[in-house]
């Protein structure tokens, strides 16, 4: 792995933590505070929202970058409540991940700022379907892409320098529009401003309604 693996897993609490003050954390502890059951956190990252579990949920947080899970790694140890969560150094795509989660298994997927970074959003679709319970919720908090079109241009125009600098991160994904054709439905959404445009909603999917 690569010193800028390192430096970036560095950066990204101190990086976020005005969004995180500002809005990000609110929307965080909506989404995963009443969760319950076996739940799947994909791009766990440094593990921002390990304290928003409540004691009784069983988390199974996962991610690619071993760099990330080390500061994932010490914010389960900080956790005052007693949450079980299992990290694993898997991405979406990895066969280990696929051959370690049942099909129909999952009470919750939480995807927070992920799919934004991970290669392939519609490949995670099929698998979240295919993983979550017919009463299963997908929980996704995710910037997207501006609706005005001089914004839209301009994310256009920044997004390579940003994908480079951001590990991967796209700033050009309609990520709402992606899920519903995925065959997701949205219980709750919401869309707010935070720099740039941002969507926050527990989805079903909809063909196990
Ligand atoms: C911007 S960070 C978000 C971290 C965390 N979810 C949050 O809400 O702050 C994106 C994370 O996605 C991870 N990632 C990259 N490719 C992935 C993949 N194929 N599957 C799962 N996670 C991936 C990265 O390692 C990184 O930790």
């Amino acid at each position: 792995m690569s010193l800028y693996n390192k430096l970036f897993a560095r950066i990204y609490d101190p990086f976020m933590a005005a969004a995180e003050r500002k809005k990000l954390g609110s929307w965080r502890r909506r989404l995963i505070s009443p969760l319950q059951g076996q739940v799947l956190e994909v791009g766990a990252g440094t593990g921002v929202n390990f304290p928003f579990y409540r004691p009784g949920v069983e988390v199974l947080a996962v991610d690619p970058s071993k760099e990330m899970l080390a500061f994932a790694k010490k914010k389960k140890a900080a956790l005052l409540s007693k949450v079980s969560i299992e990290l694993l150094p898997y991405g979406i795509g990895d066969p280990k991940l696929d051959e370690h989660i049942k099909p129909a298994s999952l009470d919750a997927v939480v995807a927070t700022l992920v799919l934004c970074t991970i290669p392939d959003p519609q490949e995670a679709f099929k698998r979240f379907h295919t993983w979550l319970k017919p009463s299963g919720k997908l929980l996704i908090l995710e910037h997207i892409h501006a609706q005005n079109p001089l914004r839209r241009g301009l994310e256009k125009a920044i997004n390579p320098l940003w994908k480079v600098l951001a590990e991967g991160c796209h700033l050009t994904r309609d990520t709402d529009l992606f899920l519903r054709e995925a065959g997701f439905e949205a219980v709750s959404e919401s869309y707010f401003h935070l720099g740039v445009r941002w969507y926050a909603a527990e989805l079903i999917p909809k063909s196990k309604n």
